[in-house]
């Protein structure tokens, strides 16, 4: 009955089972995998974001298959505080950045046609694959005293079917960002082998410090040989997953790029999938990204900080260097089952992070943390989870 696509696994994996388990019994949770920040006691303008709906404009449907000119127009005008200059042709407006993968995936590849993409990484990419009848093949993140691409896996993974490099710029959950020198070098593979960059930049505004070497958005970049799509939207940008509104900037080549937007064009037009009053809200909405993206990136920092200073008091388990993002990464240095750990911080300290095989690291030993979570119950997390790591030693 069902395409093979679809055919995944469905049974609910044990550390899900258990955190129900505790759910239906009215047992505490301090839950450091929350990274809906609608959900993290943040102070939402709340008329600001709702006003623009009560305009009569909503009540007209004017259909536009890249999205309404002045939503792509707020759009530019962030690209420009980030030393892009972007034309708002050149702008495609999606519901989400996940909905944005699709499109793109769709675009460039053929069914069993290959993408690569970053390990470790954004869980979704398997779905979005699955989904679009493209295989995923990874190139490696590798750690030392900070992440870094390793650039002979991104060859050794290339072939004759790649069509694409995936870049996540800065990568979830790493935080780390792509570096001019690696860009230098990959750019040069991606012309000689003729692959299309996407660079999936939803956290391009989370930094804790700048750093020159870093290339920022791909839009920016002169280099007009590759073919390139920026990702970007306001569920992280705005912390406002809920309204569904992400783009595709598009640049490169002249011909290849405006060939690139027109097919795009078309997919847009076959589902219209933003609505009217997001579109209209939008540049009313950017105003409010200093607001709301100010007290993330405090969450953040913050959170950030007295995770540091606990895990130096602490022997077994060190902090993984980043550079932005919303996560944090905690490495146990005794070898360990991290999915056993994980699931003894759920029964025994009612705490629940990610185990580092959710975000596909190739060893045991990491747990995830989101650094959304208020305070309080990050910094009670943080202590159950090291007074358990002190105890298992
Ligand atoms: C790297 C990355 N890209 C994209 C997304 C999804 O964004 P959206 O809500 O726009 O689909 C996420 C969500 O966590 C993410 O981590």
């Amino acid at each position: 009955m069902f395409a093979s696509r679809t055919n995944w696994p469905m049974a609910v994996n044990e550390l899900t089972r258990r955190v129900c388990e505790r759910r239906e019994q009215g047992l505490p949770l301090f839950d450091l995998t929350e990274s809906n920040p609608t959900r993290c006691a943040f102070e939402y303008p709340s008329e600001a974001i709702l006003a623009p709906f009560l305009s009569p404009e909503n009540l007209r449907y004017e259909p536009s298959p890249r999205g309404a000119w002045s939503a792509r127009e707020a759009i530019v005008r962030y690209y420009a505080e980030h030393g892009a200059s972007v034309d708002p042709e050149h702008i495609l407006l999606t519901a989400s950045t996940s909905e944005a993968y699709a499109f793109l995936f769709r675009l460039l590849a053929d069914p069993g046609d290959r993408l690569l993409v970053p390990r470790p990484s954004y869980p979704l990419f398997g779905f979005l694959a699955d989904l679009n009848d493209v295989r995923l093949d990874t190139y490696r993140l590798i750690y030392h005293e900070g992440w870094q691409i390793d650039l002979e896996s991104v060859q050794a993974a290339l072939r004759p079917t790649t069509r694409a490099l995936i870049l996540v710029n800065p990568n979830n959950p790493t935080g780390s960002f792509v570096k001019r020198r690696e860009w230098e070098r990959l750019r040069v593979f991606c012309a000689e082998h003729h692959l299309a960059v996407i660079s999936d930049e939803v956290f391009l505004d989370y930094t804790y410090v700048e750093d020159p070497e870093r290339i920022g958005t791909l839009l920016r970049q002169e280099d007009g040989d590759v073919l390139r799509f920026a990702l970007g939207g306001i569920s992280k940008l705005l912390g406002l997953p809920q309204m569904k509104l992400a783009w595709i900037g598009v640049t490169g080549p002249t011909e290849l790029a405006r060939e690139a937007l027109a097919r795009l064009e078309v997919i847009g037009d076959t589902y219209l999938s933003v609505n009217t009053l997001v579109q209209q809200a939008l540049p009313r909405w950017m105003t409010l990204r200093e607001a709301i993206g100010r007290q993330i990136r405090e969450r953040v920092r913050a959170n950030r900080a007295y995770l540091r200073e606990s895990v130096a008091r602490t022997d077994g388990c060190r902090c993984l260097e980043a550079e932005g993002g919303w996560y944090a990464i905690l490495q146990l240095l005794d070898a360990r089952d991290e999915e056993a750990f994980a699931l003894q911080l759920v029964e025994q300290e009612g705490v629940l992070v990610h185990p580092g095989y959710f975000f596909d690291f190739e060893e045991e030993g990491y747990l995830v943390l989101s650094l959304l979570p208020p305070p309080e119950v990050f910094q009670e997390g943080v202590r159950r989870i090291l007074r358990r790591i002190g105890e298992e030693r």
